[in-house]
């Protein structure tokens, strides 16, 4: 008989809470792997982030990619601090990332583990928003020009493709088509943006024959907003461009408790590459170092990173172990509780042991 199957994983911290709330999932997945006893994890800690940027220069060495393809997954925290301009951390790290990796579906799911913060029941939320991550608005065209005069100019282009659009497209029908309630939400702004919104309409059209088995239907964002306060019960599955889905994510998790529980999953569903697991929250400059961080959005990236693995078991219980502690309150203070970070997460891997 084979032995346990082993992954190899790297951990990228980063930087203010995202270091904190790394350290916590990490309790969590070797519990996990304990206790299963099926799979190892082995884990590589790597320091990119702020101070290795100020120390070195540069927050990515140029042979990243070579280093990133010996892992199985990469788990990551977040990047920003509070000394270095966002867009120059943003980009040159996690955004280095997703695009030249092709980590181009982002995948964030949305669950209400305690009361929501409207007057709807919890269960409405359990959606999947997958958000295209490597063109539209990141796609990182644009420039600016006559720097500090008066007729100074800025532009960011926002480039669709044909390819791009309707690879995000197949992989969101298809994750709807796996889950219960198969119904699929295309998310654009093809009333005002009426070049690359309407190649989104298009393409959606083209390709839903492919799946019979799910419904679907168009909204423009703005309207989504609306319907994600007001029926949450209408939506399922969610697919829209880099930014839409960006900007929504953030709602869906703060309309289902707090941006601190939610996770998501940068993937390359072709697996060349490792795929990137994360909590969608950053590094949080008003509360890094205080060991206050809500844990629960890396723990839930790592169960995602199991499963992705295809440790769906593992992926289940920490999930089930997660609800558990919620429903006992046993959480941080974003979500009414009083523990801090590593007391959520120890309260995590006792309930595991007790599932
Ligand atoms: P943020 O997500 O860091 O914080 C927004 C608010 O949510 C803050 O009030 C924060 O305290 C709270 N919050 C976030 N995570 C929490 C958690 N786990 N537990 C409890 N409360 C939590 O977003 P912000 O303030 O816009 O950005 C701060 C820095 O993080 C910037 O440098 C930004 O560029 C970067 N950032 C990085 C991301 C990433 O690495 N994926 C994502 C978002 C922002
Ligand atoms: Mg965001």
């Amino acid at each position: 008989m084979s032995g346990p199957r082993s992954y190899r994983i790297a951990s990228i911290p980063g930087d203010g809470i995202g270091i904190e709330v790394v350290a916590a999932a990490w309790e969590v997945l070797q519990a996990a792997a304990e206790r299963s006893g099926k799979f190892t994890i082995l884990k590589t800690n790597i320091p990119w982030g702020t101070e290795y940027y100020k120390e070195k220069g540069f927050y990515l060495p140029s042979d990243f990619q070579i280093i990133l393809k010996q892992f199985d997954a990469v788990l990551f925290g977040a990047v920003g601090a509070p000394d270095v301009p966002d867009h120059i951390s943003l980009w040159e790290l996690l955004l280095k990332l997703r695009g030249p990796l092709q980590l181009y579906a982002n995948v964030r799911p949305i669950r209400c583990f305690t009361k929501p913060r409207l007057d709807t029941d919890s269960s409405h939320f359990n959606w999947l928003l997958i958000r295209e991550n490597s063109e539209g608005e990141y796609s990182g065209h644009g420039g600016c020009s006559h720097a500090g005069q008066d007729w100074e100019v800025a532009t960011d282009t926002s480039i669709y493709t044909r390819h791009g659009i309707r690879r995000i497209m197949r992989f969101a029908f298809e994750a709807a088509s796996k889950r219960p309630r198969k119904h699929l939400t295309v998310v654009t702004k093809s009333n005002a943006l009426r070049h690359g919104l309407v190649l989104w309409d298009r393409i959606a059209v083209e390709v839903a024959p492919e799946f019979p088995s799910v419904t679907w239907d168009k909204e423009l964002v703005d309207a989504m907003t609306i319907r994600m306060v007001q029926k949450p019960w209408t939506i399922d599955t969610v697919v829209g461009t880099n930014l839409h889905i960006d900007i929504l994510s953030d709602l869906a998790a703060a309309l289902a408790g707090s941006i601190g529980i939610a996770s998501s999953a940068n993937l390359d569903p072709e697996r060349k590459n490792p795929s990137v697991f994360e909590p969608v929250h950053g590094s949080a400059f008003d509360i890094m170092g205080k060991g206050v961080a809500n844990p629960i959005g890396a723990i839930w990236a790592a169960a995602d990173m199991l499963a992705w693995l295809g440790e769906q078991e593992a992926a289940d219980d920490i999930m089930q172990a997660i609800s558990n502690v919620c429903k006992a309150q046993k959480v941080t203070a974003d979500m009414g509780g009083q523990l801090n970070t590593k007391e959520a997460a120890a309260a995590i891997c006792e309930a595991l042991a007790e599932l």
